[in-house]
């Protein structure tokens, strides 16, 4: 890892804006200024300025009992009509919300008054379902249009909604259903992937049976076209229910502290924490990020982010942020690869993109397929390309900009989290001179640190944890019903400091760099997910004793999981009989989604540990990524590792 990080900071590129850019830029250099003058003053008229009120605050931010922070608290707003009805009412309903593309290649095209008439709709189709203020809705769809109406409508009722991707498995579905204690499921019939269906009402069939649930309602779409069980009474699909409804539904004000969303995430323990965010401080954060960031011409550009909105980045850039802002994007259902190589490459040249978002990881396997692929398209609309979800590399970087980004457009690499709710640190486009491989500085109005473990500053060229130290607009909550695991994950490690678990460094001109995550948190493919939640999926198998899991580093998905299991005594014998990895990873599959599947699972006779019984992961990695093991002397039984290797080679 050292030797990694001496290479990123000896990086010496640097790309300055051009003169042309920077003399356009929505975001100039005083907006620094401004923030440092009168940090709580400017978020409150960024507040103002992006957001339109049914009430007025008068208070920006109430932090007497940290961590619970409130913002803009007497002020009212509902979070719907802001990406809404305001847009139609200014004059703008005939511009295009959402180019959306299918992967089987059908489109459709959705103006902001349509969109804000199927809002309407579905408001008063949830509200007959009997959905009110306060009360939770699972939404559970692939990335078509009814995703964001669904996600609005909930909003629009000052409602809270708990998306779960669809990737994520019937058992991962269910635990999260409870956890929210959800009244609603929306769902679709299936949706395309890689060239075919996949089921996902099937999902939630299973996820409620044997009922002893509190969901009254499934809510199905109809897009895959593919065969549903149906329970009467309690199953109903959208297209004949909307049809039934008024088309005409007034946005009600809720308080700025109303909750908007629970989203969860993989913390350092098996249970996911259900990440809760609320309205006015939100959307506001979301708003600025997206518009300052990204250098948005609301007017003219074509903006595409290709996150799904079953991650954060989908809620705050793919609904939130650019639709508060009336901004133009595409929403595509499927994958990158599909039918061929180049789809994301055709469907910036067919829609014209001018802003484009995607992860590290995508951009490292389109550099594996080769530039063929972007070559053979026109991307010469795209002037700003972003970045999340991971550390960027420099090559990855240099690569998005030359091939993708013509040599010419600026890269924001933006670090941020479920947590933070939107961007935190990263470049202004028209302002910073652009570092590959690193997020670089705090946006305005936000506080970062680097601390030691002693909870001092670390100086230039130095690293530590990351913290943030003053909150923010978009910050989150809570963790949904668990406010001591909110103080004990966040906060308890530097006071009224906010921790965020991630590694980081100065370099020389005290711009930051990310370094990974610091806990037991694996980052695959720019996902979050927890050691301890596949361990104990694994575990849960009836072949399986033990099982430590590591991320180790991958070429393409940043980490990958490996695991490593021990299987039961009385189990050996069968064991010999079946493929045990293969059998291994549909479990976790099923336990909690394809993207939780071990890359490899090796099975060893031990495991390694300290005399107080905790699993050496540092050496368990070593071995993961073919490195010579490390020092090995505070294991309880030095053997270990030689036997776990002479198992392996
Ligand atoms: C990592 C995704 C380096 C980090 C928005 C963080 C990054 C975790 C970056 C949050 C970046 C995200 N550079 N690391 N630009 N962006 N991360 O909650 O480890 O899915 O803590 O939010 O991703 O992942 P999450």
């Amino acid at each position: 890892m050292s030797n990694t990080i001496d290479n990123l900071l000896h990086e010496a590129r640097r790309f300055a804006p051009s003169e042309q850019f920077a003399a356009n830029a929505v975001a100039t250099a005083d907006l620094y200024e401004r923030a440092s003058a009168d940090r709580l003053g400017f978020w409150a008229d960024q507040a103002r300025e992006l957001l339109h009120w049914h009430t007025p605050f008068t208070s920006t931010l109430d932090w007497s009992n940290p961590p619970f922070a409130t913002w803009f608290d007497d002020g009212a707003l509902n979070v719907a009509y802001n990406c809404l009805d305001r847009h139609v009412l200014a004059g703008n309903g005939d511009r295009v919300a959402i180019h959306w593309e299918g992967e089987p290649g059908d489109t459709r095209t959705i103006t902001y008054a349509e969109l804000t008439a199927e809002v309407k709709k579905a408001a008063n189709l949830l509200t007959a379902l009997g959905v009110r203020a306060g009360d939770r809705v699972a939404i559970y769809l692939p990335m078509i249009p009814e995703a964001v109406i669904a996600m609005l409508a909930v909003a629009r009722l000052g409602a809270v909604h708990s998306v779960v991707f669809g990737g994520f498995s019937a058992e991962s579905l269910r635990s999260r259903i409870d956890d929210a204690e959800a009244k609603l499921v929306i769902t679709a019939d299936g949706g395309w992937r890689k060239g075919r269906v996949f089921p996902l009402k099937d999902a939630v069939d299973a996820a409620l049976q044997g009922g002893d649930t509190t969901v009254e309602h499934v809510l199905v779409v109809k897009r895959g076209e593919n065969e549903v069980a149906w329970t009467e009474g309690r199953d109903l699909w959208w297209h004949d229910e909307i049809a039934l409804v008024d088309a005409d539904h007034v946005a009600a004000a809720f308080p700025a502290e109303n909750p908007l969303f629970i989203l969860y995430t993989s913390g350092t323990t098996g249970k996911p924490k259900g990440i809760l965010h609320t309205s006015g401080g939100y959307l506001t954060q979301a708003a600025f990020t997206h518009k300052n960031v990204f250098d948005l011409r609301p007017e003219s550009d074509v903006y595409w982010c290709s996150a799904d909105v079953g991650w954060i980045t989908g809620h705050t850039y793919v609904v939130y942020g650019p639709l508060a802002n009336g901004a133009t994007q595409v929403l595509y259902e499927g994958t990158p690869e599909t039918p061929h190589p180049g789809r994301w490459w055709e469907l910036i040249e067919k829609y014209k993109v001018s802003i484009f978002y995607t992860a590290p990881t995508a951009i490292r396997s389109f550099m594996k397929l080769g530039r063929q692929h972007p070559q053979k398209f026109d991307l010469s609309s795209l002037r700003v390309l972003g970045s999340v979800g991971e550390p960027i590399n420099p090559e990855a970087w240099m690569w998005y900009r030359e091939v993708i980004g013509g040599g010419e457009t600026p890269i924001v690499d933006t670090w941020w989290q479920t947590e933070t709710g939107a961007i935190m640190v990263s470049a202004l486009p028209g302002v910073t001179t652009l570092k590959p491989g690193s997020a670089q500085v705090p946006l305005p109005g936000i506080s970062i640190d680097i601390l030691d473990e002693a909870g001092v500053p670390v100086g230039k060229d130095q690293g530590g944890l990351l913290v943030v130290t003053e909150p923010w607009p978009s910050m989150l909550r809570g963790i949904w019903g668990d406010p001591e695991r909110f103080k004990e994950t966040y906060w308890s490690k530097f006071g009224d400091k906010y921790f965020a678990g991630d590694g980081a460094r100065y370099d020389k001109d005290g711009e930051i760099w990310l370094l990974g995550r610091v806990d037991d948190v694996m980052n695959v493919s720019g996902h979050r997910l927890s050691t301890a939640e596949i361990e104990s999926a694994l575990v849960a198998h009836p072949l399986t004793a033990e099982a430590a899991v590591v991320g180790a580093a991958d070429e393409t998905t940043g980490q990958a999981v490996v695991a490593f299991v021990i299987i039961k005594q009385n189990q050996l014998e069968y064991a010999e009989s079946i493929d045990v990895a293969a059998e291994l990873r549909k479990h976790v599959s099923e336990q909690i989604g394809a993207i939780a599947r071990p890359r490899e699972i090796f099975i060893v006779n031990e495991l390694p540990k300290t005399r107080s019984g905790k699993i050496m992961r540092r050496l368990l990695r070593d071995v993961a990524e073919g490195r010579e093991v490390g020092d090995t002397t505070t294991l309880a039984d030095t053997a270990v590792m030689s036997s776990i290797q002479s198992k392996l080679s």
